[in-house]
């Protein structure tokens, strides 16, 4: 079985991603109010931007931004940049590894970190060390705003967030998507140790690493089917 991401991941994804997330609209519109205020010719970057969704948002609410967007797949890649379509000229791409450090000090200021759906992919040592050097790198007054799985703490809470999951899918009336959701076993949380990728870990660890790393108004923003959207900001 896989331990990484693979290219067949990402073309899975990109099929089906879409309709799995819980209400993705409203995600991105959170995490882009979360990411306020941006300078003027602010600089984000998103980790693991995957087919671009999120990064093309921003770009329409932030006319003067430039994104960066990040990924370990050539094929997400050139689906982002395909995504962001009329804003290609503010989009950077870059292939990276997020468990990887050399990309941690970047050469231009960033003033926000997003991610939606990637840093579950690192162990709990991996995020905890993720937070503070992010948090070295932001400018002062950034943001780091994450969306991702989360590890619930109890049994209950991974009934809850499977059942809230399916209903959701379920519901979105995409009769083939939920068919490949059930059959795949897409379902972290009625399926959480079948998949090596998946590492997530709790809210209440993940607010206390953002804590020890440096940021301040560490907070959970939304949550729904074991989904949530967390971060802090810089001094
Ligand atoms: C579940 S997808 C999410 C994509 C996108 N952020 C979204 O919300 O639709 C996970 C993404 O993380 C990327 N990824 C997974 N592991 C990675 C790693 N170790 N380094 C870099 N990118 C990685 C994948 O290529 C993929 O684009």
């Amino acid at each position: 079985m896989n331990t990484t991401w693979t290219e067949e991941n990402s073309k899975d994804f990109i099929q089906y991603g879409n309709d799995f997330v819980p209400y993705r609209a409203e995600q991105q519109h959170i995490i882009s109010e979360l990411i306020k205020p941006l300078p003027s010719s602010a600089n984000v970057v998103e980790l693991g931007c995957g087919a671009g969704l999120l990064s093309y948002h921003l770009l329409k609410e932030y006319p003067q931004a430039t994104v960066y967007g990040y990924d370990g797949s050539p094929t997400m890649l050139d689906q982002a940049t395909r995504q962001v379509g009329q804003y290609q000229d503010r989009f950077r791409t870059q292939l990276f590894d997020l468990a990887a450090i050399d990309w941690r000090q970047p050469a231009f200021p960033v003033h926000a970190f997003v991610s939606s759906l990637v840093i579950h992919h690192l162990d709990n040592a991996g995020k905890a060390q993720l937070f503070s050097d992010l948090y070295q790198a932001l400018e002062p007054g950034g943001a780091l705003v994450i969306a991702d799985i989360i590890q619930p703490a109890t049994e209950i809470g991974f009934s809850i967030a499977a059942q809230q999951w399916d209903t959701y899918v379920q519901g979105q009336q995409y009769e083939d998507a939920y068919q490949i959701f059930v059959q795949d076993h897409w379902n972290y949380f009625a399926y959480p140790d079948e998949d090596p990728i998946d590492q997530p870990s709790t809210l209440p660890d993940q607010l206390n690493w953002l804590r020890e790393a440096g940021f301040h108004s560490v907070d959970v923003y939304w949550m729904f089917a074991g989904h949530a959207i967390f971060g802090g900001r810089k001094k």
